[in-house]
C-alpha cells in the first residue's frame, strides 16, 4: 500500500490538468482497499484509473484512490467461449492486446482508448460499434456499506450509452475491483461502423481489426501521451424524431442514426456547424480532426477548459436548439 500526502495530480489525470490532491493512495489488494476505506472513512474520496475521463476543476481536498491490481487469468472455458476476469487497474488496452494474441473476439474494437478495466466498465465505454457491456458478463466489487465482496451481474450494472449504474445510485456504493468479460473463440465481427471494414481482408483476426481500429483512432484522435484531452468531451445528442426533421429540413446533409428511443446526431457535426472549429479560450482548444475533443494546448487550466466547453454548448444551442451534454466527469 502507498499513500502520499499533497502530490499534484498532473501526471494522474490525462487532461494534465495541474492541480493537487490532499492525498493519495494505491491499494494492490482488496485488504489494502478495505483498511483504506477504514482509516480515510471521514474523507471525501474519489476513485480514479487514468484519469482520462475527468477534469479536475480545482484542488482536491480528500484522498484519490488508484487500484493496483492489475492481473487477468481465464476462469472459465467452454467449447465456444473464454471468461476472462480482469482487476479492475490493469490498462484496458494492454488486456485488449493481449486478447487478440489469444485470438479471443470481443473487446478488438475497443483497442486504442485510454483507461483501466474498472473504469471502463463504470463508463461503459465504446466504440465502432461496440460497447464493453456488450462482453461484460459480471462485475466483482467491494461494497463499501459492508466491506464485503460481492457480485453485479451485467443487467444489474444497468449499462447504458456512456453509463451504468456506478454513475447513479451506486456512486460510492461500489468499488469495482474486477471485471468478467465473455470471449468468444469464433468469429464474431462488428465490422459495420464508417469505414472499418474497408481496411480488413474479408475473416479478419482480433489483431487484424484492432490494428485497423488504431490506425483510424490515431488518425482522428489525439494521443493522450503527447496531447491533453479527455477523448470526447460531449455525449452524441438521441433527439425526438421532429426535432431532427425540423433540423434536416433546414439541413439536408445532417448525419442521423436512428435508434430505439430517438435519432442520434453526431455532436461533431453539430460542433462543426455551429462555427466552433478553432475556438479556443487560453491554452484550451477545439481539436482541429475531432471537434468533439478538447485538448490542452500546454498550460491550459481548468477555467479554460470549462469556458470553452460552455462556448461550444452555447452555441450549438443556439444552431439547433440542442443541449449538448458532457461525457467528461468535473470533480
Ligand atoms: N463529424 C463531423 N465533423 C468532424 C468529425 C466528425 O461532422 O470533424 C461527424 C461525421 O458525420 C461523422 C460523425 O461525426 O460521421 C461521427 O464521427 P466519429 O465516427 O469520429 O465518431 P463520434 O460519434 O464523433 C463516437 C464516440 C467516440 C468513438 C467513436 C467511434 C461518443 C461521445 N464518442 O465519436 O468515443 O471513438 O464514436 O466509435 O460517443 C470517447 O467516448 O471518448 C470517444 C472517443
Amino acid at each position: 500500500m502507498q499513500i502520499q500526502e499533497n502530490i499534484s495530480l498532473l501526471p494522474h489525470n490525462t487532461f494534465l490538468m495541474d492541480v493537487s490532491a490532499r492525498y493519495w493512495a494505491e491499494y494492490g489488494s482488496v485488504e489494502e482497499l478495505r483498511d483504506l476505506l477504514r482509516r480515510f472513512a471521514d474523507m471525501p474520496n474519489l476513485f480514479i484509473g487514468q484519469g482520462s475521463n475527468l477534469l479536475f476543476t480545482k484542488d482536491y481536498d480528500g484522498i484519490i484512490l488508484h487500484s493496483a491490481m492489475a492481473r487477468a487469468r481465464a476462469v472459465k472455458e467452454t467449447r465456444d467461449e473464454v471468461h476472462i476476469e480482469a482487476q479492475s487497474g490493469l490498462v484496458l488496452d494492454q488486456l485488449i492486446e493481449q486478447l487478440c494474441d489469444m485470438n479471443l473476439y470481443g473487446l478488438e474494437n475497443l483497442s486504442h482508448i485510454p483507461g483501466e478495466t474498472g473504469a471502463a466498465a463504470v463508463q461503459n465505454v465504446g466504440a465502432y460499434g461496440v460497447e464493453a457491456k456488450d462482453a461484460i458478463s459480471e462485475v466483482q466489487a467491494l461494497d463499501t456499506t459492508t466491506l464485503q465482496p460481492c457480485t453485479l451481474t451485467n443487467a444489474a450494472c444497468r449499462f447504458g450509452y456512456r453509463d451504468s449504474v456506478f454513475k447513479h445510485e451506486a456512486t460510492g456504493r461500489y468499488v469495482i475491483t474486477s471485471v468478467t468479460f465473455r470471449l468468444s473463440k469464433k468469429p464474431v465481427y462488428h465490422l459495420d461502423y464508417g469505414n472499418l471494414r474497408d481496411a480488413l481482408p474479408a475473416t479478419p483476426s482480433p489483431t487484424d481489426i484492432r490494428n485497423a481500429v488504431i490506425r483510424i483512432r490515431q488518425s482522428k484522435l489525439p494521443e493522450v501521451s503527447q496531447t491533453g484531452s479527455a477523448g470526447s468531451f460531449f455525449k452524441n445528442p438521441v433527439v425526438a424524431e421532429e426535432t431532427a426533421d425540423k433540423l434536416l429540413s433546414k439541413h439536408p446533409a445532417m448525419p442521423y442514426y436512428k435508434q430505439t428511443d430517438g435519432i442520434k446526431i453526431p455532436a461533431a457535426w453539430l460542433i462543426e456547424q455551429a462555427g466552433c472549429k478553432g475556438m479556443k479560450s487560453g491554452d484550451a482548444e477545439v481539436y482541429e480532426h475531432q471537434p468533439l475533443v478538447i485538448v490542452n494546448r500546454g498550460n491550459a487550466t481548468p477555467e479554460d477548459v470549462m469556458t470553452l466547453a460552455q462556448s461550444i454548448q452555447e452555441k450549438v444551442k443556439e444552431f439547433s436548439g440542442i443541449e449538448l451534454q458532457r461525457e467528461v466527469i468535473y470533480i
